[in-house]
């Protein structure tokens, strides 16, 4: 990559601040204090096992609180007043962490049942709801690492993951179990089924020799008293899947140590105290949910909200009301989408509960910022972090003053900056490379199954790559600038541009297919195709919206092209490598640059 000085656009002239008032009750009341005298070492002994040596996140998250202050404070709140057939009011319930350690024993005692063992990978696949929360506790009790899938997940993406990962089991519902295609899958040998509302093939086994367990028959007849399996700290925790700019999905496996940095980050970045009601609004199918609405907030024996059901604005105001949230950690591209929303809805609901905000996934900008702090009387603060750091590095802090715009400072006790091609940081306000020094406590293990993935996040010595770029300040806030890879966010939502361009190939009509992010006021980037037809078929409004659908059907609803453009041939180099770069000049109507490399 060719280093250069950030263009002026991006170097903030006058820069806004928000400034905190001197003396602010914060975690974490001095940044510099707290980078001077940081050790993880330190961190370690806030956990039981720092003394027992015996590991296993589910004790620190849940049986150590339930076995004192946390017996009768709720872990969980969830609310869905969606009627369905199973719960014709909505849901509408809360879990105390000793309610946890019973219904994770119960699921844990299912398992070992099924003789599902320590660190065997099972796929959950369910929509937000306790149960998926309890699936995950159950699993964890007993060992296995759980593979989280998104349920709007269809069924190329869900036999991808399942078939990389080697799934043992899922854990899914009776409509999501259509998506999952069991005749492709020879590790999988059991299926924990939930019944929505009509009876449940209970125990039937298919033909393919995957037996069916009803989940709520199995639990109802499970012990809620299952101690954990225990562990060492390099011991897999979760595996997450996400996209690159190449090849299919890969897992990133973070290991039961990274429970230090979720616990850490948690308290300085989230500030979570005890008496705090947390929201975090992103779903365990990607890590947010999970390192942040559940490792942490738990470590920590914090009371959390969940919510079911789809996006809906006003929906959202009234969990802060009702659940009187204090914590806030969502998505720039939510904000936008209540912004979009408009104002007069706000007016009817308070958010006095409100203390601090957070916010991930993509840059948040200042007119979203202003228009959260307007309504909530709360800034939104910065958390920039990855799937493969599965925890906050570069954040903004409750106690420091920061200006709009930048994406913020390395947590202490880890250090991120930004670097040229040799790995030397480079001065202020120059574009290069966005590095965080290897060793914090969640950087992941391995990527599953692909060391040669793996290794080139660490291509440029004591670094870790994310494929951001970025410039500092001559103030240490680090501002984000862009991908250098061809991975697209859209809605914060993490997309691969190869996973669409397998699915397109897939439709009769499409001979070829490159696809791009196309920047989008709302959503960030919107997912846009260049498809060159197959002879016999002819360009028209229809067959886009018939490409789309097909995307939606096979791959995942966020996966879809939202813009299809058809073109004569899709560029590619004489290797056949896909030229996206120059189909975003395409888009953006810009000169294509050097492409010497194309095919004829
Ligand atoms: C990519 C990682 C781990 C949280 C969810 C995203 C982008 C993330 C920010 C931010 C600008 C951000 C980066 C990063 N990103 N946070 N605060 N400002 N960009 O995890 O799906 O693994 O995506 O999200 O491009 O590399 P992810």
């Amino acid at each position: 990559m060719a280093i250069k000085t950030a263009p002026a656009s991006f170097v903030q002239k006058t820069s806004e601040w928000v400034r905190k008032p001197k003396r602010i009750d914060a975690n974490m009341p001095d940044y510099a204090k707290a980078c001077k005298n940081f050790k993880w070492k330190n961190v370690e002994k806030e956990f039981d096992w720092s003394r027992t040596k015996k590991v296993n996140i589910v004790h620190e998250m849940i049986d150590r609180h339930a076995a004192g202050i946390g017996k009768n404070r709720v872990a969980l709140y969830f609310w869905d007043p969606t009627p369905s057939a199973l719960y014709p009011k909505g849901r509408d319930e809360k879990y105390t962490f000793m309610d946890l350690k019973k219904e994770s024993s119960r699921f844990g005692g299912v398992l070992k049942k099924y003789k599902i063992k320590k660190q065997d990978r099972v796929a959950v696949f369910l929509p937000r709801t306790p149960e998926l929360y309890i699936s995950i506790l159950g699993l964890h009790r007993i060992g296995a690492i759980p593979v989280p899938l998104f349920e709007a997940f269809m069924e190329a993406a869900i036999e991808d993951r399942l078939s990389d990962s080697e799934a043992a089991a899922i854990v899914t519902t009776k409509s999501l179990l259509k998506r999952v295609p069991l005749g492709k899958l020879p590790h999988l040998k059991h299926i924990f089924i939930l019944a929505e509302g009509e009876a449940s093939q209970a125990n039937d086994e298919t033909s393919l020799n995957i037996q069916m367990h009803d989940y709520h028959q199995e639990m109802e007849q499970a012990s809620t008293q299952l101690e954990p399996i225990w562990m060492t700290v390099n011991d897999g925790l979760v595996i997450h899947y996400t996209s690159g700019s190449t090849g299919k999905s890969k897992g990133v496996l973070h290991r039961q140590y990274a429970m230090v940095g979720h616990y850490q980050t948690s308290k300085w970045v989230l500030d979570l105290r005890q008496d705090d009601v947390y929201w975090c609004t992103a779903d365990p199918g990607w890590v947010t949910g999970t390192s942040y609405g559940i490792y942490g907030p738990w470590t920590l024996g914090i009371s959390s909200v969940v919510l079911g059901g789809r996006f809906q604005p006003e929906r959202w105001y009234q969990a802060i009301e009702k659940y009187q949230v204090s914590v806030w950690y969502s998505a720039p591209t939510a904000f936008r989408m209540l912004m979009s929303h408009g104002e007069a809805s706000t007016k009817k609901y308070s958010f006095k509960s409100l203390r601090h905000i957070c916010s991930v996934g993509e840059p948040l900008n200042p007119e979203a910022l202003r228009w959260v702090r307007k309504v909530t009387g709360v800034a939104p603060h910065e958390t920039w972090w990855m799937t493969e750091t599965g925890m906050q590095i570069i954040c903004n802090y409750r106690s420091g003053d920061f200006k709009i715009g930048a994406t913020g400072k390395p947590f202490p006790g880890t250090y991120a900056s930004v670097v040229d091609d040799a790995g030397k940081e480079l001065p202020p306000n120059t574009l290069g490379h966005l590095v965080v020094r290897t060793g914090w406590p969640s950087m992941m293990k391995e990527i599953w199954k692909n060391k040669p993935k793996f290794d080139e996040y660490f291509r440029i010595k004591g670094w870790y790559l994310s494929g951001d770029t970025a410039y500092k300040d001559k103030d240490g806030f680090i501002w984000f600038a862009g991908r250098e890879d061809d991975v697209i966010k859209t809605a914060g939502e993490r997309v691969g541009p190869f996973e669409v361009e397998s699915a397109l190939v897939q439709h009769p009509a499409v001979a070829e297919a490159g696809v791009i992010g196309k920047p989008d006021k709302l959503r960030g980037h919107i997912i846009k195709a260049f498809i060159s037809l197959r002879s016999g078929f002819g360009a028209s409004d229809n067959l886009k919206k018939e490409i789309s659908e097909f995307v939606r059907k096979n791959l995942a609803a966020h996966a879809a092209p939202r813009e299809i453009e058809f073109c004569e041939r899709v560029p590619k180099t004489r290797s056949g490598k896909i030229m996206r770069r120059v189909l975003r000049a395409w888009d953006q109507g810009l000169p294509v640059g050097d492409i010497s490399t194309m095919e004829e």
